[in-house]
């Protein structure tokens, strides 16, 4: 083991370089226009596991590709196999004035690495990739078999993904998923995940008049979908964010009082993560703690809101249609095809006749939640003590990774979740970032990871 983690550190300016040359792919998958970048990046990164010595294939999909590469397996030698999940996509960079340095062209600052896909997800699976190449490079024999399955439509739902998994069931079959496309509290608290919400995205479009009207002329008389609409999403929930769509709640799984006991020992505070957000004064649902409310409770957001004239200066018009983009974040035991029923019938019955109302369902997952006790956890906890050098946590994340309820129903298996990004690495936001000692400790996670979970029976 020494030697791969001697190797680790030896070559940690090396990764950092090859990991900005990563970066610099604009792999944009919301956006048409990055497509050919987003073959790029597949093709680049596929290149370089197989210059660490993997068997590498590229996949072509309906969409973008998918990037499957194995180690090289021993004949004979009968080892556990398990699958490293990453993505190669990352979420629109704008708006691009609120960036220090352009998005991607990576750039190093003290102990942070700043660019678009730094954190979510390049730098994480990035980490797992190296203490691949520290095994092979080292000649030390790997305690499992591995395959890493990196694709590029993350960010936008994983369409392509499930019917890949269907059809590559037994090159897939394994004994759990690996991922690390989450976070930890902080540097002194490496995490295993157990829960993560689920989501149902929706948009929205109310049509008024069929064009743009003056609204001197016609205002009072034509009514304004952008109004309209705004007076919709007001409804949608109280003062207090609690979702005030009829039956939202009803399969909503309590948190045991062990379980709250447990979140509220997690670091952080209410004014520190107020001060993180730069609010006035935080939000939410009464009766629970921030951290609660946004991992363990749904919510209803607006993502996007556009209507009328947006340019400098005033017009004065009755603009023809408003539209809104919205998520729903779900939570145990909550099922998305229930929660679109629900919204969509609460969204028609709430839309004036003086409109007309188009609602197109976007992309859902479900939420996960394993149970933290099993072996593999526990040996997933042993490399995160070692690696990090500090007691490990338990923690529900609030973010989505909808993928690991098809690993489970396709394939049978669990997801082991073990995020390397930090509360404040500005994931989705201007000025992502990856902090370094989090990439080095986990390079150092993965390579005891296969180590740890070699031994599980
Ligand atoms: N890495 C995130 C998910 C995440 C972040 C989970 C932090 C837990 C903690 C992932 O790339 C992501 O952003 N997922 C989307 C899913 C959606 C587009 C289906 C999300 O959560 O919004
Ligand atoms: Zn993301």
């Amino acid at each position: 083991m020494q030697p791969v983690l001697d190797y680790l550190a030896a070559n940690e300016t090396r990764f950092l370089s090859e990991l900005c040359d990563y970066l610099r792919f604009p792999s944009v998958s919301a956006q048409p226009k990055h497509k050919p970048d987003l073959e790029k990046c597949a093709a680049w990164i596929a290149n370089h596991a197989r210059a660490i010595g993997l068997e590498v294939e590229v996949c072509p999909t309906k969409g973008n590709p998918i990037v499957l590469a194995r180690t090289p397996r021993r004949v004979g030698a009968r080892k556990p196999h398990y699958v490293v999940y990453g993505h190669y996509d990352v979420q629109p960079p704008e708006p691009l004035e609120l960036w220090k340095s352009p998005p991607f062209e990576p750039r190093i600052d003290g102990c942070n690495l700043f660019a678009r896909g730094s954190c979510d997800n390049k730098g994480q699976h990035f980490a797992h990739l190296k203490a691949v190449e520290a095994y092979l490079k080292t000649g030390t024999e790997l305690p499992c078999d591995l395959t890493f399955l990196i694709e590029g439509e993350e960010e936008i739902g994983c369409e392509n993904l499930a019917p890949f998994l269907r059809a590559r069931k037994k090159d897939l079959r394994c004994e759990a998923f690996v991922i690390s496309d989450n976070g930890l509290p902080s540097k002194r608290h490496p995490a295993l995940t157990y829960a993560l919400r689920g989501i149902f995205a929706v948009e929205i479009r109310l049509d008024g008049p069929n064009r743009d009207l003056h609204s001197g002329l016609f205002g009072g008389a034509v009514d304004n979908p952008a109004m309209a609409l705004a007076q919709m999403l007001a409804k949608l929930r109280d003062k207090n964010g609690r979702v005030a769509i009829p039956g939202f709640y009803d399969d909503v799984a309590s948190l045991s009082k062990y379980e709250r006991e447990m979140l509220a020992k997690l670091p952080g505070n209410e004014a520190s993560f107020r001060k993180l957000v730069g609010v006035p004064e935080l939000f939410g649902e009464k009766g629970f703690t921030s951290l609660e409310r946004r991992t363990a409770r749904p919510t209803c957001e607006i993502n996007g809101l556009t209507s009328g004239y947006q340019g400098e200066g005033s017009k004065t018009i009755v603009p023809a249609w408003a539209r809104a983009k919205l998520t729903f974040r779900l939570v145990p035991d909550m099922d998305p095809q229930k929660v679109q029923r629900l919204v969509v019938e609460h969204l028609k019955s709430l839309c004036p006749p003086s409109c007309k109302l188009t609602v197109e369902a976007g992309h859902a997952g479900e939420p996960y939640l394993v149970q933290p006790d099993s072996p593999r956890a526990q040996a997933a906890l042993r490399a995160l003590r070692e690696a990090f050098g500090c007691e490990p946590v338990l923690m529900r994340e609030g973010g989505s990774i909808p993928i690991v309820n098809d690993f489970k129903r396709i394939l049978g298996v669990e997801t082991l979740l073990l995020g390397l990004s930090l509360p404040d690495d500005n994931a989705h936001s201007p000025n992502e970032k990856f902090d370094l000692d989090c990439f080095r400790a986990g390079t150092r996670m993965s390579a005891l990871l296969w180590r740890e979970l070699a031994q599980v029976k």
